[in-house]
């Protein structure tokens, strides 16, 4: 890696949360030299957002922030699977600032089995883990059931932020990634759970420029979620994006043997940490629409790394008491 472009972006308004956090904003953007992009006349630059913050990472610092602000100090209560990173930044920024956190897991079987080292990591941190059976947990979204399940959790007064933390503050949060990269990429691409992210940064980037997202998961259901953000958090359609759905390697937490060879192979070449589960499969989405001529000769691409490799050490003597179902 070599030139470390400088960005310039918007002055943010100091809000408590990134008072008390100290985020690095605007995140790092470097070039990454590689011949399989330049021989294509593409530049390919890497927005670190890994290195926003080392607890609240990519776009868990840009999601969460908003929503840390308008908690105001209440109980946040959020969801996800065993393994969610949105989880453990939830639990993370709770230890942080002082602020109460319940997570609500997808699975009620879980509760009788030891934690997994994610859910270990959200309980040292003094997240209160709410276990949820699937069918409750697929209907949260719906008045009764949200509103059982946050009896049930002891958390009737909660701030309530969605699986994935994509509401209407996140993605107002997200147009400072879109920011930050206008005037410095033609194309901006990130990888796409919920879809907050890109719609939030195909928002805040400047007429001219696109967003390309690459979902991770199967079924094709990105468009309307995307269009239904940017319809929450802006009333309507905001800037340019497309979605790429054909990286997704089989469905969420898939990560075949070409995959990992791919990633670790980016790794060797850049210096990079590649998470597996997004980054790499954005990362190779874009090498393959770059050999298929998607960029014309010229174009500066941005990749947004979004997140690091999580590590999966527990911090010893995990606190099992944090555990309620
Ligand atoms: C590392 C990483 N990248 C990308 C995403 C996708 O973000 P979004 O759900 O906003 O599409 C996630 C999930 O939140 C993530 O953990």
């Amino acid at each position: 890696m070599t030139d470390n472009v400088r960005v310039t972006g918007p002055d943010a308004p100091e809000t408590p949360a990134t008072a008390a956090l100290r985020p690095r904003l605007p995140s790092p953007l470097h070039e990454a030299p590689d011949e399989r992009f330049a021989r294509h006349g593409v530049r390919l630059l890497l927005k670190r957002d890994d290195l926003i913050h080392p607890e609240l990472t990519g776009n868990k610092w840009r999601k969460l922030a908003p929503n840390l602000d308008a908690a105001a100090g209440r109980t946040l209560l959020t969801f996800g699977g065993a393994w969610s990173n949105h989880l453990r930044a939830t639990a993370a920024a709770g230890r942080l600032l002082g602020l109460p956190t319940v997570g609500v897991v997808r699975g009620e079987e879980l509760a009788a089995r030891p934690l997994n080292p994610s859910l270990a990591r959200c309980a040292a941190d003094g997240m209160r883990l709410h276990f949820a059976d699937r069918a409750a947990y697929r209907r949260k979204t719906e008045p009764d059931t949200l509103a059982a399940l946050l009896r049930a959790a002891g958390a009737e007064d909660a701030y309530v932020v969605p699986e994935g933390g994509s509401n209407a503050p996140a993605v107002r949060g997200c147009t400072a990634l879109g920011q930050e990269l206008r005037d410095r990429a033609d194309v901006a691409a990130v990888a796409c759970g919920t879809g907050g992210t890109l719609a939030g940064l195909a928002a805040g980037l400047g007429p001219g420029r696109r967003a390309v997202g690459v979902p991770v998961l199967k079924g094709g259901f990105l468009g309307g979620e995307v269009r239904a953000l940017q319809r929450k958090a802006f009333g309507g359609p905001r800037g340019e994006w497309s979605l790429d759905d054909r990286f997704h390697f089989g469905g969420y937490a898939r990560v075949p043997a070409g995959l990992e060879a791919f990633a670790a192979d980016f790794e060797d070449r850049h210096g990079l940490p590649v998470e597996r589960l997004y980054v790499a499969k954005l990362l190779y989405g874009l090498l393959t629409m770059t050999e298929e001529g998607a960029f014309p000769p010229g174009t500066v691409l941005a990749a947004v790394v979004t997140g690091r490799p999580f590590d999966g050490d527990a911090p010893a003597g995990t606190p099992q008491t944090a555990v309620s179902r």
